[in-house]
């Protein structure tokens, strides 16, 4: 922020009442059927911001937006009529997508193509600010091992660099190069933090996070995204550990602002602030406003808390007024970025909705993951196919949750195959009732199986104890196999379902995850061989719902039961093997590639030329010894063999996705550093220790290709 907007700022600031500062604090809800109650309050300048969301679970929520001439006109009024004539800040949950539906986060992060993610929210930003929105509640950055919990399907997945690379590309798409400029809206880290940890994967439940693993597991896509420039971050609704993340000051200010350096501004989520009574640590709702200024949370989405009694709060000197300024001047510096003071109005923009259509497109054949192939695929277009399952004709679903696009011009699977196979060849049952399916496979080679789950299921407030695929879905695949028929199941779903019972009756899985708009023709492509599937996984899939969490970044236990890594001598359970169904950063290609020649350019390397920038240069060959040009992610693992506290067997610190033709070889260079080969330690210092380092390169986690080097 230059000199000259502080300048302003403190001007500003100088000549509001208390009541208007706190107004800029107040962030309501704009319900369609209140505008006039709306504007009235704007009026008064008892506002500092609109939430497009009806409910705390705008997620599950039909929502429509009003005419941009209301919100140009609501604008005015905060502008021309309002004592302070600050504009507000329009904010919703531009999660995936606003009118053009892409893939749900955790599918987008599965393509590991963090360009076309950047791509995708750069469209999702368009489309919003097109139609009055300044500000999206994302990109949700929880770290989450739990397919359990609902909200997974937000999330990058269970890996702190993933999720951080992630993190960057959505700060980016939505702030762009300049974040006033048109078609570029403020970006909101959330949850800050720890959501994903929630006990069980209860969502809202309590997390138990030591400072250490906060540190090395949650924070590190939050520092990301400040790094990134995110505007603004809003806090979670659990407790760190006791603690409420809406009312630790440690949390708000200490680790997000001085550690950090986080110079954005903080907002709750919904109705957080208020809830800090259920959370047993505020008598009342002034009790709670108190809390949370105090914390340094900045802005109070939708339970009135500060509009009602921070003004009481501070005269009675419970509230310093420094830190209701500080707030407001955090609120005001982002509306400055934004550019809301030099043009509040929005016009309508030129939105290439066909180029964002073709992005989605993209995204959602990268993020598809080949689980399974016995030979089966890709598919040729005369062979005689049956499709069947609860997902062939489905449109709504494979938005997937937090979806606000219109969906009803999706392509269905079904009709998406029948675009590509000569139609005599082609039998459909929508029916998921075995005896119909009978009817209809008889003259079928190859049974498509459309399954996967509602996307009900999954989101907010969604969390299910059993993630297995359902009882009919397998009975489905167990009648086509009866039949002696080819089964392929395209498996549309929120989260990594536990896939251990139906997976015998697949002769091929491909993970198509919810989609968005374009997933039809993105399953039908790869189905037929027109995409090379190239999606890895970015969470683990359990083999069942038992042995949830599992986790590929899990520290060695003191005696051979980790079995994540390989059966070893006593198992994780008695009645389950102990590793996944599919380990992270797993998908197959229609082809093959081979690594080799791991190289580091030096093999040892002083901790001083370390942490004086020096880099290990590890490279490897990587060859497409197939049949199919492909892309394929290699990503590099490393292993601090020996360290002062407990470290994961593998950690993710690098990843490339490229192009590599039929017989082509590329070389792949990873640099490895003080800022790869560093954690933070028990005193929360970011440290390197001497000693070996090993360094996997290869298709997935599991891969053995590693070479070792020495800090000394
Ligand atoms: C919800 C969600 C949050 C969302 C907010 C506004 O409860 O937790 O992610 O941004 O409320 O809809």
């Amino acid at each position: 922020m230059n000199g000259e907007t502080e300048k302003k700022i403190d001007e500003l600031l100088a000549l509001m009442t208390l009541k208007e500062k706190i107004g800029q604090l107040n962030q309501i809800i704009f319900d369609i059927h209140d505008i006039d109650g709306i504007k009235e309050k704007v009026r008064n300048g008892e506002v500092g911001s609109l939430i497009f969301a009806v409910s705390a679970f705008a997620g599950h929520d039909e929502y429509q937006m009003p005419e941009l001439s209301v919100l140009n006109e609501i604008q005015r009024i905060a502008v021309e009529e309002s004592p302070s004539g600050i504009p507000l800040i329009n904010g919703r949950d531009v999660i995936h997508g606003y009118k053009t539906g892409f893939p749900i986060p955790l599918a987008m992060a599965s393509s590991f193509n963090m360009e076309l993610v950047e791509k995708s929210y750069r469209a999702a930003a368009e489309e919003a600010a097109s139609e009055g929105i300044h500000w999206s509640f994302a990109p949700m950055i929880d770290v989450s091992n739990d397919p359990r919990w609902g909200r997974i399907i937000e999330s990058a997945g269970e890996d702190p660099y993933l999720s951080g690379q992630y993190a960057v590309a959505a700060v980016k798409g939505f702030q762009g190069e300049q974040l006033s400029a048109p078609g570029s809206i403020a970006a909101c880290a959330k949850h800050y933090i720890g959501y994903g940890a929630s006990e069980g994967g209860r969502d809202y439940h309590r997390t138990e996070i030591s400072d250490y693993t906060l540190r090395n597991k949650y924070l590190p896509p939050f520092r990301e995204a400040v790094k990134a420039g995110a505007a603004t971050v809003m806090t979670s609704f659990n407790d760190v550990s006791g603690q409420p993340v809406a009312s630790s000051r440690y949390m708000l200010t200490d680790l997000l602002r001085s550690e950090l350096g986080f110079r954005g501004f903080t907002i709750s989520d919904w109705e957080a602030v208020k809830q800090l009574m259920r959370q047993g640590v505020a008598e009342d709702r002034k009790d709670c406003a108190c809390l949370a200024i105090n914390a340094g949370l900045d802005m109070d989405m939708v339970d009135l808390c500060y509009s009602d009694f921070l003004e009481e709060l501070v005269n009675d000197g419970k509230v310093d007024m420094a830190a209701v300024d500080e707030a407001v001047k955090r609120v005001l510096r982002i509306k400055f970025a934004v550019g809301l003071f030099e043009h509040p109005y929005t016009k309508k923009l030129d939105v290439d909705y066909d180029k964002h259509m073709r992005i989605a497109y993209e995204i959602a054949a990268e993020s598809i993951v080949l689980l399974k192939n016995n030979g089966v695929l890709p598919l040729c277009k005369n062979s005689n196919i049956c499709l069947a399952g609860c997902m062939s004709d489905e449109q709504k679903a494979l938005m997937g949750s937090w979806s606000s696009p219109e969906y009803e011009n999706t392509v269905t699977i079904k009709n998406a195959i029948e675009k590509i196979c000569n139609t005599g060849s082609f039998g459909c049952c929508l029916s998921s009732v075995p005896y119909e399916l009978q009817q209809t496979l008889r003259n079928a080679d190859i049974v498509i199986l459309a399954i996967g789950e509602s996307e009900k299921v999954t989101g907010e407030a969604r969390s299910l104890c059993y993630i297995e695929l359902p009882e009919d879905q397998i009975k489905l695949a167990k009648t086509a196999k009866r039949f002696g028929k080819k089964v392929v199941g395209v498996i549309c779903s929120g989260r990594p379902m536990a896939l251990e019972s139906a997976e015998p009756y697949f002769d091929a899985l491909l993970y198509a995850w919810h989609g968005g708009n374009m997933a039809g023709e993105a399953i039908a492509d790869i189905l037929f061989g027109r995409v090379c599937p190239s999606g890895k996984t970015a969470v683990t899939f359990p083999r069942r719902t038992g042995q949830v969490p599992i986790y590929y970044n899990v520290s060695s236990s003191g005696r051979p039961v980790n079995g994540y890594y390989g059966e070893e001598e006593i198992n994780n359970y008695e009645d389950c093997l102990g590793s996944p169904m599919y380990p992270f950063g797993y998908g197959l290609s229609y082809t093959t590639f081979k690594y080799s020649d791991i190289k580091c350019n030096i093999a040892e390397m002083s901790l001083e030329e370390l942490r004086g920038g020096k880099c290990f240069e590890v490279s490897i060959d990587v060859t497409n010894t197939g049949k199919y040009d492909g892309k394929e992610t290699a990503q590099c693992y490393i292993r601090d063999t020996v360290s002062d506290m407990m470290r994961p067997i593998r950690e993710l610190k690098g990843f490339k996705k490229v192009m590599i033709k039929c017989g082509e070889t590329k070389k792949i260079i990873f640099r490895l550093g003080f800022d790869e080969l560093g954690y933070y330690d028990r005193y929360g210092a970011f440290a390197v220790e001497r000693g070996l380092f090993e360094i996997f390169i290869g298709p997935n986690c599991l891969t053995g290709t590693k070479i070792t080097i020495c800090v000394d």
